[in-house]
């Protein structure tokens, strides 16, 4: 059984779930042996994320809500892949998103879910799709998650029916295969330049200040990071990989320099 969590950052059971729909029917089609879970953030009675840094400088165990967020924790660590969604609210993510990425904040420092496939998925009545995928895909990125692509649509377009609907439809199946596909593959993408300067720097930095946070660098020596050019084994193209010793190594001399 594959287990696939979609995580949504809406009240409503409208435009981004509608969304969801599809790509669930598109994904059994493919494959009956599909477990699809929705995963609705306000259903959580979430507080808001205190910043009191705990999570990141004591273990995510030890955050005033904890005793909500390892439900969902555990749910993520059960699935396959996994979907966050969220409408556009004032340009950006909902704050329902934003509040739980903020609650698994440590997951910059400490990124895991290198074996779990990614989509980030919004919808829009006409403004900040950009702005909500690009943030989608950056951040669980930067938490470990293999992702795989992204997908948004303003909602009018979508319900006109047509030309435009049947170009949406089509798209959604693609990413739908795409993402089975690395779910069951577990490929990575050779990292870009900017992936793999995040690894050496954020890197260099949990070593600096590795007597205030000694659980990042543990976590980072007990994944063997400091022996290993990137977060996964995966091959790093040589042009990529040359410009990324360069300018890394002038960042670090900055760095130390500075100190
Ligand atoms: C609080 C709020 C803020 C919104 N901000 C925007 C916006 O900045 N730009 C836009 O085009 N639509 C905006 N919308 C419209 C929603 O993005 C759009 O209707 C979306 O498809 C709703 O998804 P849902 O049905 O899954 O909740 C906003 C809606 C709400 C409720």
């Amino acid at each position: 059984m594959t287990n696939i969590l979609a995580i949504l950052g809406t009240p409503r059971k409208k435009n981004t779930f509608q969304i969801i729909n599809r790509i669930e029917e598109n994904i059994k089609e493919l494959d009956d042996e599909i477990n699809f879970e929705y995963l609705f953030l306000h259903e959580y009675k979430m507080d808001f994320c205190k910043g009191c840094f705990s999570c990141i400088l004591n273990g995510e165990d030890t955050c005033e809500s904890y005793n909500i967020t390892k439900e969902i924790k555990g749910k993520i660590e059960e699935a396959d892949g996994v979907i966050f969604a969220s409408p556009v609210y004032v340009k950006q993510v909902s704050a329902l998103m934003k509040n739980f990425l903020d609650h698994f904040s440590y997951l910059v420092h400490r990124p895991d879910n290198f074996d779990k496939a990614a989509l980030a998925i919004s919808t829009t009545n006409g403004s900040g799709l950009k702005n909500t995928l690009s943030y989608l895909e950056d951040t669980t990125k930067t938490f470990g998650f293999n992702f795989v692509d992204k997908f948004g649509i303003m909602k009018y377009v979508y319900e006109k029916g047509g030309k435009e609907t049947k170009k949406a439809n089509e798209k959604i199946k693609n990413i739908s295969r795409d993402f089975l596909n690395r779910i069951k593959s577990k490929k990575h993408n050779s990292p870009s330049l900017n992936e793999l300067l995040h690894f050496k720097i954020t890197r260099l930095v949990i070593e600096f200040v590795r007597d205030l946070s000694p659980i990042d660098y543990d976590f980072w020596v007990k994944n063997g990071w400091y022996e290993k050019d990137y977060f996964v084994d995966v091959r790093i193209k040589p042009f990529t990989k040359l410009l990324g010793k360069m300018i890394f190594s002038s960042i670090e001399k900055q760095f130390l320099k500075e100190e």
